[in-house]
């Protein structure tokens, strides 16, 4: 491998367009982890920060949440941070101890494999419908696989959990598009900066939830939005703004991590034609490669954390105060943890990937994400007797989601 610096020029690991443009840059973190993987990180039009690309070393400063906090800055920018973005209410992900561990065990329970349970009819029920309404289209057809299937199965079960009436579950789709995909021309609002429209659909998704919050308080029912408005700490009722913001965390986490794993692994399928016919052959395989495709995809792009104290790491010292960004698409590719990390292997075993995150912040929603995987591909791969692209991979605009906007698809079904 070369130890001459890549050119960070062609590609800005931090600039949204970037990776709508070419996909994730892995020669990229290839280099930096074999030869700077504590790279400070100068060349962006937004502030420096330092770039952690091994699995061990985004393992480490994941498990010490009080050297590195997330409340300040979590996501690095291309452009200069406006200061209303650091001023805007934090949702769970962005508290540090001890307030997090306090807040997340409010709910921790509902999202363990045993709580889950309860559920897994209701989610199969969701997941079946969807995946039904495609198969009757007739044995071969056309479609875009994210419009038809990974993008309404984790609203459609995200709005479920929440307690959202049927007819409302269409504009969370709206309001997560325009959130994480604020940077993307798509979904683009003229007149305003990406941060002034994010800001814009946040106003009116708190609307939605005071009214949803205050018909909960009065009617309450066995959903989260009922929960979080009788959830306590120290024997108060959380403030109105905290209802808010668990509601925001959950809708945003909830939607699009889950539908680009979903693509991503069908694109993987596509790519890799001898695993699909491997995991036709035996359903049993269905978990071990629905851990694959979080390792291969690693749809969050990266967090961010900042420092309280000077930290030595690989030769480097990272002082109080400075930034860093996990890139846990590379950590997931790392050599040292990982048999052959450029193979998609649905067998892999052990799985230690990090796209679910680690330590402190690692992903609330896990177990709940993996059960709506297995449902969508349950449903529909044992039936898909041919599949292959009908046109380019759409990407999204964002150096935080890993997204595909549209996936477009031909396909032909085998009799059930
Ligand atoms: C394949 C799908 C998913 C992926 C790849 C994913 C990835 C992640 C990652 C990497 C983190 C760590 C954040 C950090 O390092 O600061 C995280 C946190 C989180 N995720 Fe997920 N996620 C997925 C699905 C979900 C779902 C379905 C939910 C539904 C509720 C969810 C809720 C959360 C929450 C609430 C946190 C914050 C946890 C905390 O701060 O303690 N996620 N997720």
């Amino acid at each position: 491998m070369s130890a001459t610096a890549p050119d960070f020029d062609s590609f800005d690991l931090v600039n949204p367009k970037d990776y709508a443009e070419h996909g994730y840059p892995h020669h990229l973190w290839d280099w930096l982890r074999a030869n700077d993987p504590v790279h400070w990180y100068d060349g962006s039009g937004g502030d420096p920060f330092w770039v952690i690309t091994k699995h061990a070393d985004i393992t480490a400063i994941g498990k010490l949440p009080e050297q590195f906090i997330s409340g300040p800055l979590l996501v690095q920018s291309h452009l200069p941070i406006p200061k209303e973005r650091m001023e805007f209410p934090r949702t769970l992900i962005q508290l540090d101890p001890p307030k997090h561990g306090v807040y997340r065990r409010l709910i921790s329970k509902r999202f363990t494999p045993r709580a889950l349970k309860r559920f897994h009819h209701d989610i199969e029920e969701i997941g079946k419908e969807i995946v039904d309404d495609l198969l009757a289209r007739g044995s071969e057809g056309e479609c875009d696989f994210v419009d038809s299937i990974s993008a309404p199965l984790p609203i459609a079960v995200i709005a479920w959990m929440l307690g959202l009436p049927k007819q409302d579950w269409g504009r969370l789709f709206d309001w997560t598009n325009r959130i994480i995909g604020a940077q993307d021309p798509a979904f683009r609002t003229e007149g305003k900066t990406p941060d002034e429209a994010a800001q814009e659909t946040m106003v009116e998704l708190f609307t939605y939830f005071t009214e949803l919050a205050e018909e909960k308080r009065k009617k309450p029912a066995d959903d989260l939005v009922s929960l979080f408005t009788q959830m306590e700490v120290d024997g108060e009722k959380l403030p109105h703004m905290d209802i808010m913001t668990w509601c925001l965390i959950i809708v945003i986490a909830g939607n699009e991590t889950t539908r680009n794993a979903t693509t991503g692994g069908m694109l993987a399928f596509i790519e890799n034609r001898e695993e699909l016919r491997k995991l036709q052959a035996d359903e049993g395989l269905l978990p071990s490669a629905v851990e694959e495709i979080v390792r291969w995809t690693a749809p969050i792009i990266h967090f961010g954390r900042t420092a309280t104290e000077d930290f030595e790491l690989r030769g480097k010292t990272i002082q109080a105060g400075q930034s860093v960004a996990l890139f846990y698409p590379s950590a997931n590719r790392d050599e040292d943890v990982f048999e052959a990390p450029g193979e998609f292997r649905i067998e892999r075993n052990p799985n230690r990937h990090l796209g679910f995150g680690v330590g402190e912040h690692f992903c609330l929603g896990a177990h709940l994400a993996r059960l709506e995987m297995e449902v969508a591909y349950k449903y529909l791969l044992p039936r898909i007797e041919d599949v292959e692209l009908t046109g380019p991979v759409d990407r999204l605009h964002s150096s935080l989601v890993g997204g595909i906007k549209h996936l477009p698809i031909r396909y032909k079904l085998r009799e059930s």
